[in-house]
């Protein structure tokens, strides 16, 4: 099965960021969101990144707008029937999600492969919602969209292994590398990287160090692009928090208790890049 037109559900940051990439490579894409300002604001970051790189000669004005042209915004998922995949990025939300994937389970071609974005869920949970758990897939790409190389493929206990090889071989037409994940908490990546930026949280809490000197020294002791803190922002603070949440409930293991200035911040609104202020501050 050949991947013709995609659906991205969910114009945030990770959202748009998997539709510019979807539509620089060549495919029709629709972005779907429920509040027209949501999607118009997607399309409008889509537009900036590409518009950079038209600044800095990596593209010509006019691919810039058949890129542009690709890309059709809407806040009815119906509009994207007829697409071959859908890639769900909305909040990290179980039962939003599973609403979502059961509605699109009944408006799309049997045919479609859905895929979730999540950074942490369960793909065999969500697919449950559905009746077609073996076109069900995890697709899990990083921030910022555009420029990260990865994308992890999870498998659910129910997909099956021709959704798998389909899905391989979108993410590599897209321009990025997959990994295989057999479904877990946090996937790989995440299992691995939260903990870390947890850690970074608990020695600020116990003033071991600044926030500035624990990120100086993740980037020059361990070659680190961004300190952990700077990820955390990055992610945001809430995003972080649960996926701690998940990992500590799935695994069970006190190492994954979320720190608890990283929740004071949470609940001090304080989010990271996304509210102007985290660990660091941000301008608008
Ligand atoms: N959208 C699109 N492009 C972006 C961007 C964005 N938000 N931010 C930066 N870029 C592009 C820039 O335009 C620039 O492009 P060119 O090389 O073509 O000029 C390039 O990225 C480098 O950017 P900068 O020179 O401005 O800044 P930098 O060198 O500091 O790089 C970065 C920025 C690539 C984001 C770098 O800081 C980095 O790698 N940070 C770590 C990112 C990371 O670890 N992400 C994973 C987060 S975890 C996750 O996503 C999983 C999850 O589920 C939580």
């Amino acid at each position: 099965m050949n991947i013709e037109k995609v659906m991205v559900v969910g114009a945030g940051t990770m959202g748009s960021g998997i539709a510019q990439v979807v539509a620089e490579a060549g495919y029709p894409v629709v972005l779907a969101d429920i509040e027209e300002c949501l999607v118009v604001r997607g399309l409008a970051r889509v537009k900036s990144n590409i518009e950079k790189k038209v600044s800095k000669g990596k593209l010509k004005p006019e691919e810039m707008h058949t890129i542009l042209d690709r890309i059709q915004i809407t806040e009815d998922v119906a509009v994207g029937k007829d697409c071959s995949l859908v890639i769900e990025a909305i909040t990290e939300d179980l039962k939003a999600k599973e609403e979502l994937f059961r509605k699109l389970d009944s408006i799309c071609d049997a045919s479609t492969i859905f895929a979730s974005n999540t950074s942490t869920l369960s793909i065999t949970k969500m697919a449950s919602a559905t009746k077609r758990p073996d076109k069900f897939i995890g697709l899990h790409f990083f921030n910022p969209a555009p420029v990260m190389a990865l994308v992890e493929i999870t498998k659910g206990m129910l997909t099956s292994d021709e959704t798998l090889e389909v899905a391989k071989a979108f993410a590599l037409s897209v321009g990025k590398s997959p990994v295989l994940v057999n479904e877990a908490p946090g996937f790989i990546v995440n299992r691995i990287l939260l903990p870390m930026i947890n850690e970074a949280c608990y020695e600020l809490m116990e003033g071991v160090a600044s926030a500035e000197d624990i990120d100086a020294a993740m980037k020059l002791g361990a070659n680190h692009p961004i300190g952990p803190l700077a990820l955390a922002d990055l992610i945001g603070l809430d995003v972080c928090v649960y996926i701690m949440e998940i990992l500590h409930s799935e695994l069970g293991e006190d190492k994954y208790r979320p720190c608890p200035l990283l929740r004071k911040m949470v609940r001090a609104g304080k989010l990271g890049r996304k509210t102007g202020e985290g660990f660091f501050k941000y301008g608008s």
